[in-house]
């Protein structure tokens, strides 16, 4: 296939271009390059990047040339920075959206857009399945589900080829270190806190991130139009327990939790139910332990990845969310 990958420059997206290009498609990545996004991510891959939003008509327009097909990762994605500065997650979800959809329709192109599961919100008991109602609670996820309802209508107005693929929370290498996991394995070995938010169980569905890559791809070659996809991983685990494993695998020290004050309006459990992408073909293959290992083993081996994250801006970002420096 010829893709345009949009944010694919980001964790996800470089993952998945990089599942895709051994597969044999032809990529083109179309990334803003915020904070989030790097070129770093694409180092040594073959593929076009343009840069530019994905709600400017004209570089849409550019990075399409020749692609038959797109898959939109693009996105703003932490959810502290959507209760912080809204705007950019409206700007990108709802124009950005829009923009690549109109280009689609025009194109008559297949269209995948990646979603999250945070749009069902918080569910105590059992899992949620596509027919679930959405119920987002922060504005990252808020405008998540606005995109979800977008694409929607493009399919039933006007027949476009379009799929929405919602992934569990995603973990592995390449992921900015303001997201828990990185965030715990690189201050883990520094001797930083570790700073666990409220009481620690709020319990996330973990799948290893070429699982979700390749459900993606699942979807995109054998989903229906039209339709939503749930790829959950398959093992959950409150945030605590996370951490310590994270401890256990970096050999540090125990002393380092540090509970702080809670996220404003903190979803506690999220579960994603994944019978229909399974009826596709698809299983996630990684359990939690042993991707989790994977993950601390490639953050101590690409120290030349995070070092410029680490000593840049993300330093100062850190100190306004947790009211410390960074060592
Ligand atoms: N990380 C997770 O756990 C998770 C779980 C489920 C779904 N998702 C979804 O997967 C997608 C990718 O998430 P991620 O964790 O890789 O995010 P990320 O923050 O690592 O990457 C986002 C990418 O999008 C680019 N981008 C942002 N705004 C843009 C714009 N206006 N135009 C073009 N590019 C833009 C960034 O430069 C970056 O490369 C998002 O849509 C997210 O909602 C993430």
């Amino acid at each position: 296939m010829r893709l345009l990958v949009c944010g694919g420059a980001g964790f996800i997206g470089s993952n998945f271009v990089r599942l895709r290009l051994a597969g044999g498609d032809e990529i083109t990545v179309l990334d803003k390059l915020t904070y989030a996004g790097r070129r770093e991510n694409l180092e040594d891959l073959d593929v076009r990047l343009v840069v530019g939003g994905i709600e400017d008509p004209g570089a849409v327009a550019d990075a399409l040339e020749g692609c038959d097909a797109i898959v939109n990762f693009a996105a703003e994605t932490h959810v502290d920075r959507s209760i912080a500065e809204p705007d950019a997650f409206v700007t990108t979800h709802a124009l950005g959206t829009y923009t690549l959809l109109e280009a689609a329709r025009e194109r008559s192109l297949r269209y995948v857009q990646v979603s999250t599961d945070e749009v069902y919100g918080s569910i105590e008991t059992g899992s949620f399945t596509e027919e679930s109602p959405l119920q987002p609670s922060s504005p990252y996820s808020a405008t998540k589900a606005g995109a979800d309802l977008l694409v929607a209508s493009y399919h039933h107005t006007f027949g476009l080829e379009a799929l929405i693929c919602r992934g569990s929370n995603n973990y592995g290498p390449y992921q900015y270190p303001e997201k828990l996991i990185p965030l715990m394995v690189l201050n883990a070995m520094h001797g930083d806190k570790l700073p666990v938010y409220g009481d620690g169980m709020q319990v996330r569905n973990w799948i290893y991130v070429e699982d979700f890559g390749r459900g993606i791809g699942t979807v995109l070659e054998r989903g229906e139009p039209g339709e939503v996809y749930n790829v959950g991983g398959p093992d959950e685990a409150p945030n605590l327990e996370v951490v310590t494993k994270i401890i256990e695998y970096t050999g540090a020290d125990d002393s380092l939790i540090e509970y702080v004050t809670d996220r404003p309006g903190h979803d506690r459990r999220y579960s994603l139910g994944s019978e229909k992408v399974r009826a596709l073909g698809w299983e996630a293959q990684v359990r939690f332990s042993a991707g989790l290992e994977r993950t601390v083993d490639w953050y101590r081996e690409n120290r030349a990845w995070w070092e410029p994250i680490r000593s840049g801006d993300y330093r100062a970002y850190y100190e306004r969310q947790y009211g410390r420096a960074l060592g």
